[in-house]
């Protein structure tokens, strides 16, 4: 069984494939005692009891010294109660006192996992199982649940928890983290995968942990370009396949804070979660909130099989099945003719995706409203007019009817103030009274905490998409949560304003999916801005960033797959301007994840559609080892002048080398001449079906040479290996 509990010793053992967690409890508190490879029966750690005294640590009972919270390992620590590091949990009680104190009453082990109302999270199968310890704080009158789901297979386990008022009057949570983690030692580095927008998600940092809290955020009221929310914390010497390597991920799209910290005792404190800047929960008498879910892994082999766990579980647990269908190879109108669009040049556009051997046209934004430009028209849903006279559904009969499925933009969020939906409900928009609300891209953003918008676009979509077969949605989100306030909350409601902004997101997401069963849904936010695993569970795949450039591009891939698999991965080759030399190189970036085509296909040269006919044909023969096979990382384009990986599914083996004299790469470079499989069958004879040379496993093993690239004045080129076993 993935979850134990053994009476005499009061100790919970959580076992996945490789790894064990386990703690105890201790005068009614839980205590950690490990997390790492699996061991065998006796796991005491560095919180053996009795614990080591420390001068100025508090204690709860007079002789019993040793026994502080300040300095025990613990599960789940609160605020004011005797633990001065970062605590998880923080709650002000009616006594207006924000002392935080919770016991060990009960637990239930069961089966399945416990859902989290209007907030995704990972989908159990028969083998997961869930640990449910209730706590209480009699002071506050709050009951705490804290949630262990064990993913078996992946070596992944959760982290939430609910806390119900049975106070009699309300309290307020103020800081509120899903997950904590306390390590031994404080000899770790920690990584994470912060950037910008067009430059998402940059995998060359490693901040040594030190005596000092190291915080990682985003309060923008998305999970955001800047800051994502996965983070790594490893061990110093930890690499590719060597090391100690525990990752950790928030299932949550909104403001979140991970944290890092080393203590006095030589202890790491780690937490992921809602944080504290933008969530403060007033919880009225008899109400139950929940907390995200936050996963973790642990590899004793370094970054690789990290990054393979979290594959698994996003692939495993996370996409909805559906997505799991051949994902289309489509043609985008946004980059080859940005918000000049109307019905002829989208029917022609379709046709060309079709000549092109593509699966289907996506009308990006400029359809609705008064949306010519990015000024107006956000927020009114109904179709142009003037640029589709007989209304959506008979041109996307035409569209159909040159051999594509069809797909549109939408931004259902957003508002820009010169829109009917402004005029006639300003008071729709986040924002606080007596403020001036800030710009960003000329719009602003509807308050989706308050039903009732909710409720109105659903009706402004239902309608308008009504007898219309949309087989996809893009659905957007262009600027982020500034002056976050509700004209829909009361005043003590506010500081949950982006919580219930969330829940609200979420809720029209399962209304699209239970509406257009068929449709798929990519997410984007002006490219990866939510590229997380709560949008990756109520979509099929994130538009990975706006910068489409290929050598910027094999950057923010290959740092995007630390956390995240290729199947969830939108690439699109955007226009190589009639340079083959371009084609062949945007198109072998692309194919790290699913392939689409963005640029107007209209004007190209015949020898380009040419190409990119025998790049889709091609694409089509190993689709299914890059979105459902393993991954390995082989060089780093930060780290030397070739990105290098291959992916392995059976009896195929796609291996790709990105040759990276560009400027965008800094960092230190190492010549990479060689490239190793080394998961290769050495027993097998493997064949390029790119050029029909032939190889050994046991050569590939080795590594084979890269050989000659053909650089462009740029310095980048790229080839690609497909092998395939006699
Ligand atoms: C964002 C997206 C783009 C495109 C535009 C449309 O920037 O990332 O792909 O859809 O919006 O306005």
């Amino acid at each position: 069984m993935p979850i134990s509990f053994t009476r005499e010793n009061s100790l919970f053992r959580l076992t996945t494939k490789n790894t064990l967690y386990a703690f105890d409890i201790v005068k009614g508190k839980l205590i950690h005692r490990y997390y790492g490879k699996k061991a065998g029966a006796v796991v005491k750690t560095f919180a053996d009891e009795p614990g080591d005294v420390w001068s100025f640590a508090p204690y709860a009972k007079e002789g019993e010294v040793y026994f502080s919270l300040d300095t025990q390992p613990l599960e789940y620590s609160c605020f004011g109660s005797g633990d001065f590091r970062t605590t998880a949990l923080r709650i002000k009680n009616g006594a207006g006192n924000s002392v935080t104190g919770f016991d060990y009453v009960s637990h239930k082990i069961r089966k399945g996992r416990v859902e989290i109302p209007n907030i995704p999270c990972g989908r159990a199968d028969e083998r997961t199982q869930t640990l449910d310890i209730t706590l209480r704080d009699t002071a506050s009158g709050c009951e705490l649940h804290l949630y262990y789901t064990v993913f078996y297979d992946c070596d992944v386990i959760s982290r939430y928890a609910s806390v119900t008022n049975k106070s009699g009057g309300d309290v307020v949570i103020e800081k509120w983290m899903s997950l904590a983690l306390d390590l031994p030692g404080h000899n770790y580095d920690v990584v994470s995968l912060a950037g910008a927008h067009c430059f998402e998600r940059v995998f060359n940092e490693r901040t040594p942990v030190f005596r000092g809290n190291l915080s990682m955020c985003s309060r923008r009221g998305a999970s955001s370009h800047q800051m994502n929310p996965f983070m790594a914390v490893c061990d110093r010497k930890a690499d590719e396949n060597h090391g100690d390597v525990y990752g950790f991920n928030f299932v949550y799209s909104g403001s979140f804070l991970n944290e890092v910290e080393g203590d006095q005792t030589g202890k790491t404190r780690v937490q992921v979660g809602l944080g504290e800047e933008n969530f403060n929960y007033r919880l009225k008498d008899g109400e139950t909130v929940f907390a995200p879910e936050a996963v973790m892994t642990y590899s004793a082999k370094g970054f690789g099989p990290m990054s393979r766990n979290f594959h698994h579980f996003t692939n495993d647990h996370i996409v909805p099945e559906k997505a799991k269908e051949r994902r289309p190879v489509v043609l985008n109108s946004w980059e080859a003719f940005y918000f000049d669009i109307d019905e002829n040049i989208m029917v022609d556009f379709a046709a060309a995706a079709a000549e092109c051997g593509m699966d289907m046209v996506i009308m990006d934004d400029g359809w609705f409203g008064a949306r010519v430009n990015d000024k107006a028209g956000l927020g009114d849903w109904y179709v142009n007019r003037n640029r589709f006279k007989e209304g959506l559904a008979p041109y996307v009969e035409r569209v159909k009817n040159t051999g594509v499925k069809f797909g549109i933009w939408v931004e259902p969020e957003m508002a820009n103030p010169d829109s009917d939906l402004f005029r006639a409900h300003p008071e729709w928009c986040i924002r606080c009274p007596e403020r001036p609300m800030s710009y960003s891209r000329s719009q602003y953003v509807l308050d989706m905490a308050n039903p009732e918008v909710i409720e109105y676009l659903k009706g402004m979509f239902e309608e308008t998409f009504r007898g219309v077969p949309i087989d996809y949605f893009k659905w957007d989100m262009n600027r982020h949560i500034s002056e976050p306030g509700s004209m829909y909350l009361g005043a003590e409601d506010q500081g949950s304003m982006e919580y219930r902004y969330m829940q609200g997101v979420y809720s029209l997401f399962k209304w699209f999916r239970e509406t257009y069963p068929d449709a798929m849904i990519e997410n984007c936010s002006g490219g990866g801005g939510r590229y997380d695993l709560a949008m990756m569970a109520v979509c099929s795949q994130i538009w990975t960033s706006d910068n489409t450039n290929a050598r910027t591009r094999t950057l923010i891939q290959y740092s995007s797959m630390l956390a995240y698999p290729a199947s969830v991965m939108s690439c699109h080759v955007s226009n190589p301007h009639g340079n083959m030399h371009e084609l062949d190189l945007k198109y072998k970036v692309a194919v790290n994840g699913v392939l689409g085509y963005e640029f107007n296909v209209l004007k190209t040269p015949e020898e380009v559609k040419e190409e990119i006919r025998r790049q889709v044909r091609e694409y089509r023969t190993f689709d299914r080892v890059i979105t459902d096979g393993e991954y390995y990382r082989l060089s780093s384009p930060y780290e030397s002048d070739v990105s290098a990986y291959y992916f392995e599914l059976g009896d195929q083996i796609l291996l790709s080398a990105i040759h990276t004299n560009g400027k965008a790469v800094i960092g230190r470079k190492k010549p990479c001449t060689k490239l190793a499989v080394r998961t290769a069958d050495a027993n097998a004879t493997y064949r390029d079906t790119r050029t029909g040379m032939t190889v050994t496993g046991e050569q590939l093993k080795k590594g084979i040479e890269i050989g000659e690239f053909a650089p462009d004045e740029s310095g980048w080129d790229a080839k690609l290996w497909h092998f395939v076993k006699e």
